[in-house]
């Protein structure tokens, strides 16, 4: 890939910290991919976990998918259904400010390639300590659904000495509607948000 296209492209990779199901990848054999990435002239690495499939709350956390899909339905026995079948088909993993952390430092610490930190950042506080631990950048996906100035606001906060709370709750319905023909914004907003 790097003699295709050249050596100021920059060849970004996203890794799985662990699948979360049984014969996945975990932790362990990710520093080993990670590793290999590097050597092999990796530019950035992302660390995730979880599969859309199989196991999406280790990546979302906080509020079931099962919620906001269960409030799509206009029949309302898929509704309750959906509502039933919802602790079964997504785990429960609570959510706390920057889950992927640990877990991601210790990739960190086996690479020499830049680090790009992704997981539950919706505070000031939050992008401060991924920056404090070493990453080089910060990818977002809720918190700029729910507030796509968060990165102006966080900076203006900065200015002020405050924490910005971009207001994010891991709600998790922007996520429940990326099959939706509406497409995904956050319902919590002002007019939807759309
Ligand atoms: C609407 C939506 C779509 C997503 N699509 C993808 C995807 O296609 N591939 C992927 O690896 N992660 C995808 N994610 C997961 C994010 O990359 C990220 O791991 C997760 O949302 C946690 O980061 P956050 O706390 O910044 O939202 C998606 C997330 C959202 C909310
Ligand atoms: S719907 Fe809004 S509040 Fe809920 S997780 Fe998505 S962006 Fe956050």
């Amino acid at each position: 890939m790097k003699s295709a296209v050249g050596d100021d492209f920059p060849i970004i990779g996203k890794i799985n910290l662990t699948d979360g199901i049984k014969g996945g990848l975990h932790l362990e054999e990710a520093i080993k991919v990670a590793t290999l990435l590097d050597k092999g002239g990796l530019d950035a690495l992302v660390c995730s976990g979880g599969t859309s499939p199989y196991n999406p709350m280790i990546y979302f956390r906080g509020e079931s998918l099962g919620t906001g899909l269960a409030e799509q339905q206009k029949n309302p026995l898929a509704r309750f259904l959906l509502k039933i079948a919802s602790n079964r088909l997504f785990k429960n993993y609570p959510y706390y400010e920057n889950y992927f952390l640990e877990d991601a430092k210790k990739v960190r610490d086996s690479v020499n390639c830049q680090m790009i930190y992704i997981g539950g950042c919706t505070e000031l506080d939050s992008l401060e300590e991924v920056m404090r631990e070493g990453f080089d950048f910060v990818q977002l996906a809720r918190p700029l659904i729910k507030d796509p100035a968060y990165v102006n606001n966080a900076i203006a906060s900065l200015n002020s000495g405050k924490n910005y709370v971009n207001g994010c709750i891991h709600c998790n319905r922007c996520a429940s509607l990326i099959e939706a023909p509406g497409g995904v914004y956050c319902p919590l907003n002002e007019g939807g948000g759309q």
